[in-house]
């Protein structure tokens, strides 16, 4: 295991299993239409790859990357977007993945906007689930496991940038996060 990290929290293997799951439940809830799936740069991209490729369905992708306004460690709640979508989305069936929900601002943000774009369906999927952190309500269609209120790294989540590339999900040591301003994931 990497010396910054406390334990693993979430094996690559349970994390392969999970995701084989949930694309099998997404690809019969859509069986006969056409996907769009947004990924949310940067966080998603890992498991967005792998979900993908357990959908049996017809699939495009494209990505958003999006920022909260102003640099203190607590988000305000305002959302700039960084990265647009390349594509119009009036009528189509979009699903926006996501890596973690955690005060949910970013994931309201989006689903709010996207809405206003007049897709036939918009859904969320997203690996990790913190709801003690929760600030505003989001509705997640899927999603992979609840987490307690630790900092967590890899599979796509970083700190400061890095551990993205790790393949467990794992708890980073307090210590390489304390005394520095705290940006959570
Ligand atoms: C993280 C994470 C989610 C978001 C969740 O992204 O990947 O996108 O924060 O937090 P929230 O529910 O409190 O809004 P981050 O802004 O760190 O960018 P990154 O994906 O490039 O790491
Ligand atoms: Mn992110
Ligand atoms: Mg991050």
């Amino acid at each position: 295991m990497h010396e910054d990290m406390e334990r693993v929290l979430i094996t690559e293997e349970e994390i392969a299993r999970r995701v084989r799951e949930l694309g099998a439940e997404i690809s019969q809830d859509y069986a006969g239409k056409e996907l769009l799936v947004v990924g949310i740069l940067k966080g998603a991209v890992i498991f967005m790859a792998d979900l993908v490729r357990c959908l049996n369905i017809p699939v495009r992708l494209d990505f958003m990357a999006v920022s909260s306004y102003g640099a203190s460690s607590e988000s305000s709640g305002v959302v700039r977007i960084l990265k647009d979508l390349e594509q119009n989305i009036e009528g189509l069936d979009v699903l926006i993945v996501e890596d973690i929900v955690d005060t949910g601002l970013t994931l309201n943000y989006l689903r709010e906007n996207l809405l206003t774009r007049g897709p036939a369906s918009l859904k969320i999927c997203t690996l990790l689930d913190k709801p003690s952190r929760r600030k505003v309500n989001v509705q997640v269609d899927y999603n992979g496991f609840v987490i307690p209120d630790e900092f967590v790294v890899g599979y796509g989540l970083d700190y400061d940038g890095r551990y993205r590339h790790l393949r467990d999900i794992l708890i980073l040591k307090r210590e390489v996060y304390s005394g520095k301003e705290q940006r959570e994931n």
